[in-house]
């Protein structure tokens, strides 16, 4: 979380930082700030979002070519001006910006206090910024060197950006755990947290590593290690254009990228579903399929919306491939000491592909031998980077802070993963495998169907807009889609929602249910289909008011159900790519019909770099 930005070069460097942080918002917007070096270092911050900050500065001198700029998910101190990055030393010298938490962070204002310091804010990042002047003060050394050695005493996650009143054309930057990225351009080095701030003035970048330190100057960046040797930067090509990373025309990106779906989808299976041939193309599976087909088990390690995709492909996997998977949440798998055994997969899904718990759960499975194969929207991220295999879902910039497309992304390559697996081990027949395949293929029209009814979907959103609760359920592959459903409906609207197995409801949740109560089913056709409608049965008996998502042509749901919404028939592995659609629908319009800003909720931030 936090978006961090920087500038050295011949242009206007608050022009270019304002503009990257509006771009790194959905990162965290508790508050924005920027520091800018021109005949002296000036720090302009403010709570609130980065607008907020823009019209502060109406008026002021912001001439400068060099800055840096922050936008703040609030870890240590709340959301206050004072908090507000970036923070300057004690000595003035030096302004930092921070993305990441100082776990140690105590031990070192300690250490500090009792040398006289003292602080203006309550964050670590003061902390850490004060540590360094103090470094650099007592060993009289280079701001580079103090730097270095500072981290090494670090316990934690970061991603830095310094400049030095003392040297007007250098930015030095640092990370380990938070993402950096370098855009290089001619006689000129744009930083931030992700490619988003730079496309439109290079696409030429640089991902920094963990342990990497950068010292950027206009034309000039060096890479070097902890240990301070050089390291040769390795150059990539963005491949992602500014379109992708604007609104197009819709009132908010959760609404562009739901009705991106059918093309992101089809994006994904472009180029490796071959229906004609009975193919599926993926090199990162072909190259790891002995260890994939004869994977004792299968681990699924995510978060959030992606331990949703996960819990989908665990369904599908176990089917089609009768392998024993378990679907873990990175954060408790990473502090448990789970059992890793030889020849098991991890398979994490991520799609920021930073997520802060499921990158160390990767490492800590990496420690015990597993293979990772990365299932990941953001090229070039940290777990792309960190898996020894992977499938991308190529579903573009996501920037509304719920997930929408990458889930029907990251199910689109978990069911062709299945697929291969299963064809490849001769777990499915050569008829199911076809049809499954086809059904693949047709997914981004069905998908384009259910998107030109949205306005049924926001007439039930309407209709229950004013409810305090809501519950989700769904029994089999929609399970999971229910869980996302009330995920989708918590962190948009804020109501309190629950995803239940529509089964598990007679052992307590039922005690919920009144006559105001909604209880959305998803009851798409399933092998489950008419347990599903006896559980409806239950609801209804006890008065609550029904929503059902159904398989068109179903006539005894609607029967049971106050409002309806039907999707085209789909095989039950695929349906959950279809049935999760109005849900996403749903949320959208219950939250903007409460006016709420849906692409912005409150306290969260889309990429959680923290743990
Ligand atoms: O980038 P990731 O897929 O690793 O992110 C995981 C979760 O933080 C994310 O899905 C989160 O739950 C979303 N806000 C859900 O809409």
């Amino acid at each position: 979380m936090c978006g961090i930005v920087g500038y050295t070069g011949p242009r206007e460097a608050y022009p270019v930082i304002l503009k990257g942080l509006k771009r790194l918002e959905y990162r965290g917007y508790d508050s924005a700030g920027v520091a800018l070096l021109n005949n002296g270092l000036k720090v302009y911050k403010k709570k609130g979002k980065v607008a907020d900050l823009e019209e502060s500065l109406i008026g002021q001198d912001v001439h400068a070519n060099i800055g840096i700029g922050h936008t703040r998910w609030a870890t240590h101190g709340e959301p206050n001006d004072r908090n507000a990055h970036p923070h300057l030393s004690a000595s003035g010298r030096l302004a930092m910006i921070h993305n990441g938490i100082i776990e140690n962070y105590a031990l070192i204002k300690k250490e500090l206090l009792s040398k006289g310091y003292t602080f203006k804010s309550d964050t670590d990042t003061e902390v850490l910024l004060n540590f360094i002047d103090e470094i650099q003060h007592h060993n009289e050394c280079s701001l580079e060197e103090a730097v270095r050695v500072a981290l090494k005493r670090v316990v934690g996650a970061y991603c830095i950006l310094l400049i030095d009143k003392e040297d007007p054309h250098t930015i030095i930057a640092a990370r380990k755990g938070s993402p950096l990225v370098i855009g290089i351009g001619k006689g000129e080095h744009f930083l931030a947290s992700d490619a988003t701030p730079i496309i439109e003035y290079t696409k030429e970048v640089v991902y920094v590593n963990d342990y990497e330190l950068a010292i950027v100057r206009p034309d000039e960046l060096i890479l070097k290690n902890l240990g301070n040797e050089k390291i040769t930067p390795y150059v990539t090509k963005l491949d992602m254009d500014l379109a992708a990373i604007e609104k197009g025309g819709y009132e908010h990106f959760m609404l562009k990228e739901i009705f991106e779906q059918p093309k992101t989808i089809y994006d994904c299976l472009r180029g490796r579903l071959d229906v004609a041939n009975g193919t599926i193309t993926m090199a990162g599976v072909e190259n790891y399929m002995e260890q994939l087909k004869n994977a004792p088990r299968i681990i699924i390690i995510a978060c959030g919306t992606s331990w949703h995709a996960g819990l989908v492909a665990e369904y599908v996997i176990e089917d089609l491939c009768r392998i024993p998977v378990e679907v873990e949440y990175a954060s408790e798998f990473r502090y448990r000491n789970p059992v890793v055994n030889k020849g098991d997969v991890i398979i994490a899904i991520s799609q920021s592909g930073e997520t802060a718990d499921t990158l160390v759960a990767i490492e800590k499975a990496k420690e015990q031998g597993a293979i990772i194969f990365g299932v990941v929207n953001a090229v070039g991220s940290s777990i792309a980077r960190a898996s020894h295999a992977g499938a991308y879902t190529h579903s573009g910039p996501e920037i509304g802070v719920a997930s929408t497309k990458a889930f029907t992304g990251q199910l689109a390559v978990l069911n062709m993963i299945a697929l291969k697996i299963a064809k490849a081990k001769g777990t499915i027949s050569d008829e199911r495998y076809k049809n499954l395949l086809g059904e693949l293929e047709a997914v981004p029209e069905k998908v384009e169907t259910i998107l030109e009814n949205a306005a049924a979907v926001k007439a039930i959103a309407e209709k229950y807009k004013d409810s305090s609760d809501a519950l989700f359920l769904g029994r089999g592959y929609n399970f999971p889609v229910a869980l996302e459903g009330a995920l989708k409906l918590k962190e948009i609207s804020y109501i309190h929602a629950e995803g239940y197995p529509a089964a598990e409801m007679k052992h307590g949740p039922i005690a919920l249910v009144t006559e105001i109560l909604p209880v959305v089913f998803v009851a798409t056709k399933d092998s489950y289909h008419e347990k599903v409608v006896s559980n409806m049965q239950e609801i209804k008996a006890r008065k609550g008011r029904v929503i059902s998502i159904i398989t068109e042509g179903d006539t005894i749901s609607p029967t049971l159900s106050d409002d309806i919404f039907a999707v085209p028939p789909a095989d039950e592995v695929i349906a959950p790519m279809l049935s999760v659609i109005p849900l996403q629908l749903l949320s959208y319009y219950v939250g903007t019909a409460k006016g709420y800003n849906v692409d912005m909720p409150r306290n969260l931030a889309k990429s959680v770099t923290v743990e």
